[in-house]
């Protein structure tokens, strides 16, 4: 046997008898018990703190009367009036929820917290109570605007119901087609260098485009753009890789006389394609399918020989077209042609690397006026109808 490892039931169990130990033990053991005597003895202190604090009692009180009379007065109110005036009484500047806070003041530094919580709490109440009375009251003066309304009914027909202008129903055509073509939207300002819109695009300073009168100037030598082709030149200069197929709807401007077929704002299409194999057969395969996508399919296309600085060879396209009634004649409706090679000379010189080298790529552009087009198409007489949006004309659409 070992001796020294005793079994429980024979293990000697000493029990101390509180009326055996001394007042001092008796008081220590007390909190000793509870393992955390300091905690006890301050929350001890804390209690008997707050009970000789007349201003805690006393405002903790008060605020739960406060609560519960604010939220018995509020069942009763049911206008609006007078719930501001609830709000005004309760929660306002010289309220009784704010008169009582002042109370705060004299509340010890260490209860602070807690009245500070009951404060909150009591403030909290009466606003959410104040809130969901509002609201009722709100959804009710809803529900009574409507009464004897069908509000499930339809509109009823011919009361003004818009459609798309006719100039945004040619240009959504447009950018459909070519879009379908493999073409992607390009973008550039209205407001364009001089580099942009004339010397990039091989057109030189005595040309008559560039004349005061052709377009306008800004005091910084600025202009408006004459015509959508400087997108063309944006797009090369910004080009990561090849090849670049992109149209350009936009604004143009000419410092035109105003007449049945000129205005100095109109609309332009304008389209670039660049790669290493473009060919002459490309630009009039998508012009001929383009014409016969807007015209219908029996259109018939013409290249007439043409000059612009930037393309060459250029063409001007007609159509042949018979208005109703009329004998078919042809209409003047794009210009295009094959870029210049001085063209890509200029944007490889501005980009300093060679991927326009005018010796290894090609490309075609074209621009067409996509009011022209509309004018065509709908039989328009006088472009100034496009603008004056008189509602006679554009219902038409
Ligand atoms: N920019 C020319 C114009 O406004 C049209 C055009 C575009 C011609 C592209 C050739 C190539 O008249």
């Amino acid at each position: 046997m070992v001796g020294d490892s005793m079994h429980p039931s024979t293990r000697k169990i000493i029990v101390l008898k509180p009326a055996l130990l001394s007042p001092f033990w008796r008081f220590f053991g007390y909190f000793w018990q509870f393992h955390c005597w300091p905690d006890h003895l301050l929350s001890c202190i804390t209690a008997i703190l707050r009970a000789s604090s007349p201003p805690f009692a006393a405002m903790l009180s008060q605020l739960d009367s406060l609560k519960t009379e604010a939220l018995t007065a509020l069942d009763t109110l049911s206008d609006e009036a007078a719930l501001e005036a609830f709000r005004v009484d309760y929660l306002g500047k010289k309220g009784k929820l704010t008169a009582l806070s002042g109370g705060m003041r004299e509340v010890p530094a260490d209860l602070k917290k807690e009245v500070g919580a009951k404060l909150n709490e009591v403030r909290d109440a009466i606003t959410s109570g104040l809130t969901v009375r509002l609201e009722a009251l709100q959804a009710a003066k809803d529900a009574s605007a409507v009464a004897g309304i069908d509000i499930t009914l339809p509109g009823r027909p011919g009361a003004g119901v818009g459609s798309l202008h006719p100039l945004t129903q040619i240009r959504d055509l447009a950018v459909r087609t070519l879009r379908r073509m493999g073409f992607t939207l390009a973008d550039g300002p209205e407001i364009e260098t001089e580099w942009h819109c004339f010397d990039a695009l091989n057109t030189p300073t005595d040309h008559p485009a560039r004349n005061e009168s052709d377009t306008f100037y800004m005091p910084d030598g600025k202009l408006l753009r004459t015509h959508t082709s400087s997108v063309q030149v944006r797009t090369m200069e910004s080009a990561k890789t090849l090849p670049v197929r992109i149209i350009a709807p936009g604004a143009a401007y000419r410092r035109d006389e105003i007449d049945a077929t000129h205005l100095s704002v109109f609309n332009q299409i304008e389209a670039l394609y660049v790669d290493t194999d473009v060919s002459l057969a490309d630009l009039k395969g998508t012009l001929e399918y383009f014409f016969r996508e807007v015209f219908g399919p029996t259109t018939v296309v013409r290249f007439r020989p043409h000059f612009f600085p930037f393309t060459e060879p250029s063409f001007e396209i007609d159509v042949k077209l018979e208005a109703k009634g009329k004998e078919a004649r042809w209409i003047e409706i794009a210009g295009c042609g094959m870029v210049d090679p001085a063209v890509f000379a200029e944007i490889s010189k501005k980009r300093g690397d060679n991927l326009f080298d005018p010796e290894k790529v090609t490309g075609f552009a074209f621009g067409m006026g996509l009011d022209r087009l509309a004018m065509i198409m709908h039989g328009i007489s006088d472009i100034r109808h496009l603008i004056e949006n008189d509602v006679r004309f554009l219902q038409q659409f």
